[in-house]
């Protein structure tokens, strides 16, 4: 049965690239994905995922038929009208975005009156304007643009695809728009003719761009908040998580991204705020409050050392467990982890450091060294004098800690995610200290 479903085309096959292609094969869309690197392409034609996110390995075998990969443009060209753009926008040495994945992509474009970008990745403010310029600098003004950003949270990435929040579609009211809308009519509510959860947010291009920009900023914020507010519960006598709890439970603030740990990492919110932080700077606003986001962020990384220093004097010669790496559960992105400034840290202060990670140990092996990496749990905390929870995968949370205790030299043991029972990791002997509960 051939499928009513307008045909798209994906370019960049990363983790919102991958997602935002299954998501669209399970709502019946034939999708041709594309990326430059052929060594990736070849791994997903053999049905291979590259990258671990749950669900997505399912997704795409259920979908084989539908999904088409290629390093050639040529024939998503001929298929698809709307080519949705997911390459990678990392950070310059100056702190903003790099750009230069987008702007291949819009030089690749042929001229063109019935093609349209629909931009995932996160771009500065004023991406659309200068890419519709290029167009028509570039001699294909017929060529339309939607900004389309992208929300998903790598761990539960297919899950935000299929019921999001929100759709956020900016445009300049012609028929890109309207068919991106299109696009997602299953997962918007009723009122907006679907049978999903998303609100629908139409603006325009700018506006658009800075929503997404402006949401992680502000959950960035929530967690440097809630960190200070930790540390200050530390020095105090209070109790971070019955404040976190007590805060919370204020619909004006709600529940989420209120746990304290040991900062912030991935691949979005730290290049996110920082890009944030320069495009406001490049136009002559200084983002005063980003600022403090950013550094304290950056010491709560390394207050661990000074809890490690505080029950063990000098770290020379010592030995210390890290138990996760990957910045959060249930993923193996490893993209400015909070792990990959605490193994440094450690080990300028003369440390030695083993590690254990369920699924990021291949990912962290290309950007640690000096690290011991450990098959499980245990083998990692053996003769350590000190572990510190970095990941909470859910793995660690059922850890035998008498067992974690016998294997030890040392009985410290750190949880920079506040993801364990104080009373149980106690009641093996160990010392257990987490983030702002004393
Ligand atoms: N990862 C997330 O959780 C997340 C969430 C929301 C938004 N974003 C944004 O989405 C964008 C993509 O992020 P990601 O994590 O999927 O990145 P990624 O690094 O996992 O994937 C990017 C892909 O683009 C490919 N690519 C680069 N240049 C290309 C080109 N010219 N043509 C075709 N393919 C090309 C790369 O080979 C790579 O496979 C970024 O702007 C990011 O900020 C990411």
């Amino acid at each position: 049965m051939t499928s009513t479903r307008e045909p798209i085309g994906v370019i960049g096959t990363g983790y919102v690239g991958l997602v935002t292609a299954a998501g669209f094969a399970e709502l019946g869309n034939e999708v041709w994905c594309i990326d430059i690197d052929a060594h990736k392409i070849q791994r997903l034609e053999q049905g291979e995922i590259p990258i671990y996110e749950p669900g997505l390995a399912e997704l795409v075998a259920k979908h084989r038929g539908r999904l088409h990969f290629s390093t050639d443009i040529t024939e998503a060209l001929e298929h698809a009208r709307l080519l949705f753009v997911a390459v990678g926008t990392p950070p310059t040495y100056s702190g903003d975005a790099d750009l230069s994945a987008v702007h291949a992509v819009v030089a690749a474009m042929p001229p063109s009156d019935r093609h349209a970008l629909v931009m995932k990745s996160t771009v500065p403010v004023g991406t659309g304007t200068s890419i519709k310029r290029s167009f028509v600098e570039q001699g294909k003004p017929g060529f339309r643009y939607v900004s389309c950003p992208e929300f998903l949270k790598e761990g539960s990435a297919i899950a935000d695809f299929l019921h999001p929040d929100r759709v956020v579609v900016g445009d300049d009211g012609d028929w890109a728009g309207e068919a991106v809308v299109e696009l997602y009519r299953p997962l918007l509510k009723p009122q907006y003719g679907g049978q999903g959860s998303g609100e629908l947010v139409r603006t325009d291009i700018a506006s658009a761009e800075m929503v997404k920009l402006a949401a992680n900023a502000f959950l960035a914020t929530k967690i440097s908040f809630i960190n200070e507010i930790a540390n200050v519960c530390e020095v105090t006598g209070a109790n971070v998580t019955e404040v976190s709890k007590g805060i919370g439970l204020d619909d004006r603030i709600g529940p989420r991204f209120l746990q304290p740990g040991i900062g912030f990492g991935g691949s979005c919110f730290p290049k996110d705020v920082n890009a944030l932080k320069q495009l406001a700077g490049n136009s002559g606003y200084h983002f005063q409050l980003l600022n403090a986001v950013i550094e304290v962020n950056e010491l709560q990384k390394r207050r661990v050392i000074g809890k490690l220093h505080k029950h063990l004097g000098s770290l020379v010669g010592k030995r210390i467990a890290l138990l996760g790496l990957a910045f959060k559960p249930n993923t193996d992105d490893m993209r400015d982890a909070s792990s990959l400034v605490l193994a440094a840290r450690l080990q300028a202060d003369g440390a030695k450091v083993s590690a254990y990670d369920p699924i990021a140990e291949d990912e962290a092996r290309e950007l640690m060294s000096g690290v011991d990496f450990a098959d499980g749990p245990l083998d990692a905390v053996r003769d350590a004098d000190a572990v510190v929870l970095v990941t909470e995968w859910d793995e660690f949370r059922t850890l035998d800690w008498r067992e974690v205790a016998d294997v030890m030299s040392g009985t410290v043991l750190i949880d920079g995610r506040n993801a364990l029972d104080p009373a149980a990791v106690r009641a093996a002997g160990l010392a257990y200290e987490g983030i702002g509960r004393s």
